[in-house]
Formats: structure tokens, sequence, C-alpha cells
């Protein structure tokens, strides 16, 4: 099955609206060769700029993160209603910077899916092991843990927008990329136990992005095989030269 790449830029706590707006006016220099689906991820501040500033590109834009309720009071969270309000259709969730700094556990991401696929947001969903849980032999275990208890109770119907990030700890914002090989195992991996969790038709469908140190010079091999449908990339996203390259990946 021919899976559409889907290119994405994480830009983490990166850019005022000013800067946000001037980068997307950059990304529209790439020639999206290889007719990908782009997304960029800006700070909850620069959405509806961002938004607007892209209007006519199709690019996709993303939250980084939401809560799960719709309103209410909680101090500082901004509710999926609120991400759609900006005009973003995407929302990542469970990165792994979510997951360790701020407390996102299965348990909680998995409110987050419910409540964003309640208001039709389309979902990146982040599964990813540290250092030491690969070194010990625990990958697959740890992103099925994730897979099984993040996605609970939603069916291939439900989640047939889905697409997963598989981002290991140890290669976020270190230089360390997973080898293309090492991207290529795990991404089949995770194929499988999606194939098992939700069926071989939706396993067979869905988009399964490589995050962690991707680069310019390291993308063309990454994106060369079989089971890596895009990439999800944090630093290089932030310069648009660099990630007009890899969206142009060959
Ligand atoms: P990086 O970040 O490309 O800077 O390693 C990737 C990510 O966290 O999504």
């Amino acid at each position: 099955m021919s899976r559409k790449p889907f290119i994405a830029g994480n830009w983490k706590m990166h850019n005022t609206v000013e800067e946000s707006v001037n980068l997307i006016e950059g990304l529209k220099a790439a020639k999206n060769k290889n007719n990908a689906d782009i997304m960029v991820a800006p700070s909850f501040t620069s959405l509806n700029a961002v938004v607007k500033a892209s209007a006519g590109t199709g690019f996709k834009v993303a939250a980084q993160d939401c809560y799960y309720e719709d309103k209410g009071a909680f101090t500082s969270q901004v509710s999926p209603v609120q991400v759609k309000g900006t005009g973003a259709t995407h929302v990542i969730l469970g990165h792994s910077e979510r997951r360790s700094l701020f407390g996102d556990t299965d348990e909680i991401l998995n409110k987050k899916v419910g409540a964003a696929l309640n208001h039709g947001l389309v979902i990146v969903f982040c599964v990813g092991e540290t250092l030491e849980q690969r070194e010990s032999g625990k990958t697959e275990k740890v992103i099925k843990d994730q897979l099984v208890n993040g996605l609970k109770g939603f069916g291939a119907e439900q989640l047939k927008d889905l697409v997963i990030a598989y981002e290991p700890v140890w290669a976020i914002g270190t230089g360390k990329t997973a080898t293309p090989e090492q991207a290529q195992d795990t991404h089949k991996a995770i194929r499988a136990m999606l194939a098992e969790q939700l069926g071989k038709e939706f396993a067979a469908g869905v988009r399964i992005l490589y995050g962690g140190s991707v680069k310019a010079d390291n993308v063309d091999a990454i994106m060369a095989k079989e089971d890596v449908d895009g990439v999800l990339v944090g630093g290089q996203s932030l310069i648009a030269e660099k990630f007009n390259r890899i969206i142009d990946y060959n």
C-alpha cells in the first residue's frame, strides 16, 4: 500500500509570533517534490498567526499538546476546542518531553486522545524508548504498552487519521540518530503491533514517522526505508533552508 509521506516540524518552545510567521514565509520556498503532507507545530501563542500565514500552502498546523477537558478552571491548560478555534487541525500527543517533564502518563494521554478525536483533531501520537530501555531489550514492550494504553478504547474507524511518530528518547536533541536499519526494524515492529491491536488494514495504511535528530544529511537514508513514512523534526525544523531540504528529501 502506498502511504503519502508526512513531514512534520515540532518547533517546541521556540519562536515569537513574528518569528513563527517569518519561518512560514521561508518554508514557502520548498518545492514539495515528494507531494508530502507538511505539518508545523508552533507554540499555542503562534497557532492562529501560523494558520493565517499558511493560507494557500496546504501546510497542516498542529498544537504540540492539548488538555482533555473542553473548558473550565484549569489555569494554563489549552483545550482541543481552543486549538480548533485557532484554525489548527492537528495535535501532537505523547511527545517524550511531555511524558518525561510534564507527567503525561498513558492514562492521561488516553483521555487527551479521546478529547482530540471528539473535536476532530488529527493526532500525531508519539512513542519511544529510553536508552536504558533499549539496552535492556525492552524497546518493543515499552512501545506496545504506550500504544495499547494510550489508544485504549478506540477502534480503527475512530483512529483512521492517526499518525504515529516513533521517537527514541535517546535520539531526541542529542545528535544521535537511530540508524536507518534501527528505525526500519522498530517501525516494522510497530506496524505489527498495530495490526494486532487495530487490524491489518489499519496497520497497512497508518503512517509511521521517525523522529530524533533528523537532519538534511540523514533524511534521505531514513526515508528510503520501507516502513518509514515520514519524519518528525525538532531542531532542524526551525531553520527554513534546512527544513526545506528535509521536505524535499531524495
Ligand atoms: P530533534 O527533536 O529533531 O531536535 O531531535 C525531535 C522531536 O523531539 O520531535
